[in-house]
């Protein structure tokens, strides 16, 4: 694992887009798997930018999505769907055939997860991972306490999840529950960059970084990643012991 800390979030979310571009420089059919929220949406736009500029072919290239809220419409815009579809596929003109995100609506979703698990063995594995860090250490719906070796799941979203899901929505959160890859595809995934920003993240990111590893804190399973990348801005990065060895690019 290596930790890279930038001065502000664009210069975070700057490297992040550059390594994504980077591997698909080499790995024009690579199999990304892409987390939402707050933290990597500047990311996915200078990705975007970088991908546009330098006519990067990722016409062979496969995406799913992390995560979804069930029974959320795909159609809201607090939807991980609308988000995807939002920020990079719709800019990116990617095709339908190269995309499967979880069907949070469909009615048999254990079929959803057979699914989801299915597509990355056949497609050999996922070759980068891009997630987020929650304010409880999830990584996609990967809870606090969430086993370590498990696949795609529904899950019960927990209190602090369901409290910071407000922001996404714009009226009520009707979401109890969340489907989402396992931490055993997290780990699993050739590369992952593992990304947080905003101080109100430094807490949490010091426990996963220099605390126990563990369930507990599903984020710290990081440092038993082989090919992980954490790139935090200086605030998540507060309070950081290895911040004194000189980790500011
Ligand atoms: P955020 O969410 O990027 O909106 O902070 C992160 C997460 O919950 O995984």
């Amino acid at each position: 694992m290596q930790i890279k800390v930038y001065c502000d979030h664009h210069l975070q979310s700057k490297a992040a887009a550059d390594q994504i571009a980077e591997l698909l420089l080499w790995n024009s059919s690579a199999l990304l798997c892409f987390a939402t929220g707050d933290t990597p949406k500047l990311t996915y736009e200078l990705l975007v930018e970088r991908l546009m500029n330098e006519k990067i072919d990722i016409s062979k290239c496969f995406f799913i999505g992390l995560d979804e809220w069930v029974a959320v419409s795909k159609d809201d815009t607090g939807s991980c769907h609308w988000f995807l579809h939002h920020y990079l596929f719709e800019p990116l003109n990617i095709p339908a055939s190269q995309i499967h995100l979880f069907d949070a609506n469909a009615e048999d979703l254990q079929a959803e997860c057979r699914k989801m698990n299915d597509l990355i063995r056949y497609k050999n594995g996922i070759d980068l991972m891009l997630v987020g860090v929650g304010m409880n250490g999830h990584i996609g719906f990967n809870e606090p306490g969430t086993k370590e070796d498990g696949l795609a799941h529904v899950i019960d979203l927990d209190a602090t999840t369901l409290s910071v899901s407000k922001k996404y929505f714009n009226g009520e959160m009707q979401a109890s529950k969340g489907i989402t890859l396992g931490l055993g595809q997290f780990l699993s995934a050739r590369e992952v960059i593992m990304m947080a920003s905003g101080s109100k993240k430094a807490p949490i990111m010091k426990m996963a970084l220099e605390g126990e590893t563990g369930t507990q804190v599903p984020a710290s399973l990081v440092r038993n990643h082989r090919n992980a990348s954490v790139v935090l801005d200086k605030e998540a990065a507060e309070g950081l012991q290895l911040i004194s060895q000189n980790l500011f690019q």
